[in-house]
């Protein structure tokens, strides 16, 4: 069942939002060759607590951290370690969630460590360009699938593939609401896009097939190929007069 937010809630979970955009702002120059994913996680964990808020991942379905850390071949929720060290050439997506006064913010962003190839450039490049033509696709009166429509045919023009094995989704009173928003399908399909839907939107992207395996430790997802990933996330509200970013500064 989709949550239609009110203003009151809308505004709660822009300032969740806020404070993940902030703390996405400082790891950007915190992340850098040397230091180790567990360092960029508590480092992540102290500004959000700092701001009064608490990490949304850390326990969710028994989760271990406050971020998620996911380096080259890994898709989504690496989980940070001491011994995962960065070194030049490494591309690193930093995923993160708050709760502020009952409500969720989540986003994510893929940095570059030192040196890249210019194929990671380009992911990198492509995978942020879908997360936007996926929100501007988020306008009211049209369907879920239009975003993930926006979002597939960049991507596929780009020679890159769209993950299917994980979703965006609503977000605001929980961390994971309806409804499922894929990166890929035809456009003007499923849910009915309505004014004060709150939704996280969130392509992930690789470099060569779109499959992916799990893990042993249970969570983090990497590409079948280990080609690279790259992710990025907003928390949106549509509005009528369009999708409106929540998790920016
Ligand atoms: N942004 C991701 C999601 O919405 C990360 C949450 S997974 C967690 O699924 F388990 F780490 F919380
Ligand atoms: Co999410």
């Amino acid at each position: 069942m989709v949550i239609i937010k009110s203003q009151t809630e809308i505004r709660k979970i822009e300032a969740a939002g806020r404070i993940v955009a902030q703390v996405l702002q400082e790891l950007k120059s915190f992340v850098r060759i040397g230091i180790t994913t567990a360092e960029i996680d508590s480092f992540a964990e102290k500004k959000i607590r700092q701001q009064r808020a608490v990490p949304a991942f850390k326990g969710y379905r028994g989760y271990p951290a406050s971020t998620c850390t996911s380096v080259n071949e890994q898709v989504v929720h690496g989980i940070p370690s001491p011994s995962v060290r960065l070194k030049s050439g490494d591309l690193i997506s930093v995923d993160l969630g708050v709760i502020l006064d009952g409500f969720y913010g989540d986003g994510a962003i893929t940095l570059p460590v030192g040196e890249v190839d210019d194929e990671t450039v380009r992911l990198i490049q492509i995978t942020e360009e879908s997360l936007y033509l996926g929100i501007k696709a988020a306008v009211v009166g049209g369907r879920v699938s239009d975003i993930s429509s926006a979002i597939q045919r960049h991507v596929e023009a780009n020679g890159f593939s769209v993950v299917r094995a994980f979703v965006g989704h609503g977000i605001g009173h929980y961390l994971h609401e309806d409804p499922q928003i894929p990166n890929f399908g035809k456009p003007g399909q499923g849910q009915r896009l309505q004014a004060g839907m709150t939704l996280a939107i969130e392509p992930m992207v690789n470099a060569g097939t779109h499959e992916v395996n799990l893990m042993d430790d249970g969570w983090t997802a990497v590409t079948a190929d280990r080609s690279r990933s790259a992710h990025f996330e907003h928390t949106i509200v549509l509005t009528k007069n369009g999708p409106q970013i929540l998790t920016k500064l």
